[in-house]
């Protein structure tokens, strides 16, 4: 089973988003996924529509108060299944966050979703912390979406430190997939000289081949409660993007997939 931790230092840079709509594409693409969030903001159940620590979810595996079986939810989708990170008391989170990062949950958990499972895509919190750093110490795979603005480049040599960290001290297995472009605006400046330094100055094949553009309706789909895809019975062009994605993740988790073996197919039987 692939776990693929998406994780950035700065907030708000698009990891709620992509791991909903890339869990949701890789579901659609026949992969088993499972979505886990691990942000203690909740933001992935909103983002589904669901009230405020409506369900219970991984808060509730930590305390025992809950099975893993009860918790997990099955969607629209019959490969994805969705685990939300549960009712986390606005005043407890730093007891939650610690029983996450120390206790043997996250990877007694990992280990009993294995057989079920392909792929899970971990949606972390903002920031360098605890949990981040204890997603990346069971993950397999990094995914590090950067905001396409200046201040995003910053950021990057210290998520590379804490990667290498861990890989060091605790996860040998751990590797990067990738960098992915989000919130790009081709019409803003700032936007394209982000990408062209990473496009120019990053050794090849770490920036993933798609960008998530800005556009309006993602913030529109995070206010109704539904995925890119699923706003209307006809999706907007821009969903296909998650398709996309989903297919540069794939051949990345296993490169020696039939892509690498391209040729051109005949339209004639
Ligand atoms: N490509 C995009 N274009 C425009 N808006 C976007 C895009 N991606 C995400 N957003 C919006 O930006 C906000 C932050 O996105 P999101 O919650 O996915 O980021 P995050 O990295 O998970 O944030 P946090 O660090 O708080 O967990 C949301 O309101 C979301 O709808
Ligand atoms: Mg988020």
């Amino acid at each position: 089973m692939h776990v693929i931790a998406v994780a950035s230092q700065k907030g708000g840079v698009g990891k709620t988003t992509i791991s909903l709509n890339l869990g949701l594409a890789l579901g659609r693409a026949g992969n088993r996924a499972l979505i886990l969030e691990l942000d203690a903001q909740g933001s992935l159940g909103l983002s589904l529509g669901l009230a405020d620590r409506a369900r219970p979810g991984v808060a509730e595996l930590l305390t025992g108060a809950e099975r893993l079986e009860s918790v997990l939810l099955r969607t629209r989708e019959p490969e994805l299944q969705v685990l939300t990170v549960g009712r986390v008391d606005p005043t407890t989170v730093a007891g939650f966050e610690d029983a996450l990062a120390r206790g043997p949950v996250l990877p007694s958990v990992l280990a009993r979703l294995s057989p079920d499972f392909d792929i899970v895509v971990v949606d972390c919190p903002a920031g360098l912390g605890k949990v981040t750093t204890r997603a990346l110490e069971v993950a397999t795979h990094a995914l590090l979406p950067l905001q396409a603005e200046p201040l995003a480049l910053r950021s990057i040599g210290q998520l590379l430190a804490v990667i290498d960290r861990v890989r060091a001290e605790k996860n040998p297995q751990l590797s990067l997939l990738g960098m992915v472009l989000s919130m790009f605006d081709r019409q803003a400046s700032a936007s394209l000289d982000v990408a062209e330094t990473l496009w120019t100055k990053f050794p090849d094949g770490i920036i993933l081949d798609t960008v998530i553009p800005r556009d309006e309706a993602f913030l529109e789909a995070s206010l109704r409660g539904a995925p890119l895809l699923l706003m209307q019975k006809r999706p907007p062009p821009l969903a296909r993007v998650f398709d996309q994605l989903a297919n540069d993740v794939l051949v990345r988790l296993d490169p020696t997939s039939p892509d690498d073996d391209d040729g051109p197919i005949s339209l004639l039987l």
